[in-house]
């Protein structure tokens, strides 16, 4: 094996979901971040637009650019030994044209060493799919609630259109994706797609009856306190870790009692 390539290939993906293993998808933005989760066994890890609310602190994701996105890539590419590593491509950046779409996922899978890119939007979008696919970049689509359209939306919403999502989703899988995200659509409804589909499906508030699952990483762990999505398992309380952490190092500091001697040169 090549030092640039990884254990987990796109064609693991149809395999995995036709022998029923589930896929495990989180998201990463950082190299220890992503060092850690890979060294977990995560299938796939996300450099998700979801970088605009999680790490840079915006009421939306519409803000995101591509160069952000490739520079989180890069750092996450490089951490990953086993997990495939998949780039979300942000707002405005495929949205004008199939070629803007091609050079924007292309510039991600020559800058990053990512194997993959993720792009919203179901039959309206299943062209471009098509197009960057046939330039053989992989694409995993995004259906349901799509962030990327909250200002159409108005507000983050499950989204319960049953003729809608069933249409988008069978029209990514025949323009070419290779997985697709499910996101904030109703479990019964996600759970008959999965059974429809060719290709994976992978949840976020879409019940158990998916291929896979994925989370945002900072809902998970409990780093933005005080935000609960219904769906997300919160693993770790790590926002009260950090800041006990934080004000203990105050706290010593204050008092003089950090650095010691062992934390000293003589
Ligand atoms: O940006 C992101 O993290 C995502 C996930 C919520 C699937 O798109």
């Amino acid at each position: 094996m090549a030092s640039e390539d990884r254990a987990v290939i796109i064609p693991d993906f149809a395999a995995w979901k036709s022998q029923g293993r589930k896929i495990t998808v989180l998201t990463a933005y950082d190299y220890p971040i992503a060092r850690l989760l890979d060294a977990a066994g995560v299938d796939c890890l996300l450099v998700g637009d979801s970088m605009g609310t999680t790490v840079q602190g915006r009421d939306t994701t519409l803000g995101v650019t591509l160069e952000q996105i490739i520079y989180h890539s890069e750092l996450v590419a490089r951490a990953a030994r086993n997990a495939l590593v998949v780039a979300d491509l942000p707002f405005l950046s495929y949205q004008v044209s199939q070629r803007q779409a091609i050079r924007a996922s292309g510039r991600i899978l020559k800058e990053t060493n990512c194997q993959a890119v993720k792009l919203e939007g179901g039959r309206r979008m299943a062209a471009t799919i098509k197009a960057v696919v046939e330039a053989e970049i992989p694409v995993m689509a995004h259906i349901g609630l799509t962030p990327q359209s909250i200002r159409r939306l108005g507000t983050y919403k499950v989204q319960r259109a049953e003729d809608v999502l069933r249409a988008d989703a069978q029209a990514v899988a025949e323009a070419g994706a290779f997985a697709v995200v499910l996101e904030c659509v109703p479990a019964e409804l996600a759970t008959s797609i999965t059974a429809e589909l060719s290709i994976p499906t992978i949840g976020i508030g879409a019940g158990s009856g998916c291929d896979g699952q994925v989370l945002v990483l900072h809902d998970m762990l409990g780093l933005l306190e005080g935000f609960q999505p219904k769906f997300a398992r919160r693993y770790a309380e790590l926002g009260e870790v950090i800041r006990t952490a934080a004000a203990n190092y105050v706290r010593d500091v204050r008092s003089g009692t950090f650095p010691g001697s062992s934390e000293s040169f003589r």
